[in-house]
């Protein structure tokens, strides 16, 4: 049976275990960092602690299968993760303090996280990631999972959405368009930003 709910506190290893292993532009992460848990430190637990309302997680007989994971408000978010977040991992976890350079690099997002532009907040102030065990990929779950989250979103009033891409992530970037995304821009040898604004 497959269920699609709101995450609780028991799913976050599941989580994190998605992150990682679609962590690599999308396809498996696992060979590429020492330590597993960092990927899912920057771009899943945060989300699932702080916004699980509109955060929605697939689970299966196998465990936590994918998520889509939301906030509402990007900049408020990061002033959350400011506060309440990345404190502790930044003393867990010094500058250059890792095993590898693959991991190194994850550590220095915990010490100075990436920011979207505030020209694209503007209109799209929300943001969200999804990602799918590749056991699920393919049967429409992913297109389930975004009409949640934006169904959340516009019952809170959000105007708009972004999300940034792997330029080497092929699958993301079909996906995006069929579902509803209709902006796309890439700025420099920055992430592809798609955008949705709510009518
Ligand atoms: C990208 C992802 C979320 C899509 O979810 P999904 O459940 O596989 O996609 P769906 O089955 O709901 O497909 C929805 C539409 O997108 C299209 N699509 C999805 N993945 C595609 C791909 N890799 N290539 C081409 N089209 C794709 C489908 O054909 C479908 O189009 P249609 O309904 O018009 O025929 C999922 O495949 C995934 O998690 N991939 C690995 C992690 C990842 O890349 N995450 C995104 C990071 S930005």
């Amino acid at each position: 049976m497959t269920e699609i709910r709101h995450p609780l506190p028991h799913d976050l290893p599941g989580i994190y275990d998605i992150c990682l292993v679609t962590g690599d532009a999308g396809s498996d992460g696992t060979g590429l960092y020492a330590n597993p848990d960092l990927i899912g430190h920057i771009y899943a637990g945060p989300y699932a602690v702080r916004h699980p309302e509109f955060a929605f997680v697939v689970a299966d007989e196998h465990g936590i299968g994918g998520y889509v994971l939301a906030v509402p408000d990007t900049r408020a978010f990061e002033a959350w993760e400011e506060s309440e977040w990345w404190p502790a991992l930044r003393a867990q976890y010094p500058v250059g303090s890792a095993a590898t350079d693959a991991d190194n690099a994850l550590v220095a997002l915990i010490h100075e996280p990436e920011r979207i532009a505030d020209e694209v907040l503007v209109r799209y102030p929300a943001h969200l990631h999804i990602d799918l065990h590749p056991r699920l990929q393919g049967r429409g779950l992913g297109r389930v999972l975004i009409g949640k989250a934006l169904e959340a979103l516009r019952g809170a009033g959000v105007t708009g959405l972004h999300l940034a891409v792997d330029p080497r992530n092929s699958g993301g970037q079909a996906f995006y368009p069929r579902v509803g995304f209709t902006g796309q821009e890439r700025v420099d040898d920055g992430p592809i930003v798609f955008t949705i604004e709510f009518g």
